[in-house]
């Protein structure tokens, strides 16, 4: 029996990379597992198309989701994107904006319209927002995707705290560079600087980001992450 079972899990940004492995990881596991997403995935999965900035998009896919499978257990707030690099006296204004949109906001967004619905259903849930390495430490000409990872990260911790009593679990999982095709929208200077930043001494594969969250998603991890909680207000694997 998979560590998922009987759970319902709806994962953004889940047609590609990290949030592709998480479907598959939480089918495998037990779950019924729902992309949601810009684009549909290339594979036959459950798929709702959804834009993150969009609060009608959500509202409505929370709606279609609930409808057809009853309930939403576990949240992944994992869609996102890179940021065009420079330095902050060469910022593009749009670009910026629009990471904040879907980086930060989008998570936030995604989180109000699923959590009101985890709090109706009273059972134990699960939301996991991805965050970043670079929302930990600084990296060279970054800014808006610097600025929303930290922010997913320190916002996560709040709501850990907000709705410990509730048993809505909240955690962010703040990878290194793992091999996705978000690396193939950043400059080559870029990518070539990832692997020896990586004490693992490659990029980390997005089958071993999915393990952390399907651990964080199950309700083993409730005892665990509940004392983690309690000491610092969240809990953040790399
Ligand atoms: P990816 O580019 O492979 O997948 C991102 C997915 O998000 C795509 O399917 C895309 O269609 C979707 N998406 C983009 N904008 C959206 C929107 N407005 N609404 C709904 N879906 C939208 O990227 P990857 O690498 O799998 O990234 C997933 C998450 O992991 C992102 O939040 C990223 O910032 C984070 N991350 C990635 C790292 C890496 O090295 N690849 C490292 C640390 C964090």
């Amino acid at each position: 029996m998979g560590r998922l079972e009987n759970k319902v899990a709806v994962i953004t940004g889940g047609a590609s990379g990290i949030g592709l492995a998480i479907v598959k990881k939480f089918i495998a596991e037990g779950a019924i597992a729902i992309v949601a997403d810009l684009v549909s995935p290339k594979e036959e999965l459950p798929f709702f198309e959804l834009d993150v900035t969009n609060v009608a998009s959500i509202k409505q896919d929370v709606s279609e989701i609930v409808e057809a499978y009853g309930k939403i257990d576990i949240l992944v707030a994992n869609a996102g994107i890179a940021e065009k690099k420079a330095p902050v006296s060469e910022l593009d204004e749009d670009n910026w904006q629009k990471v904040i949109d879907i980086d930060l906001t989008g998570v936030v967004l995604t989180n109000k319209y699923v959590v009101a619905q985890m709090e109706k259903q009273k059972t134990p849930a699960s939301v996991i927002n991805m965050s970043s390495i670079l929302g930990v430490v600084g990296g060279p000409k970054s800014q808006a995707y610097s600025a929303a990872k930290a922010g997913v990260t320190n916002y996560t911790r709040s709501q850990a705290v907000t709705y410990a009593s509730k048993n809505i679990r909240f955690n962010a999982i703040a990878p290194g560079y793992v091999n996705t095709p978000l690396l193939e929208t950043l400059p080559k200077e870029t990518t070539d600087s990832m692997i020896e930043k990586m004490p693992i001494g490659r990029l980390a594969e997005p089958e071993e980001i999915a393990n952390v969250a399907s651990f964080l998603a199950s309700d083993e991890a409730s005892i665990i992450t509940g004392a983690v909680i309690a000491a610092d207000g969240g809990y953040t694997a790399q």
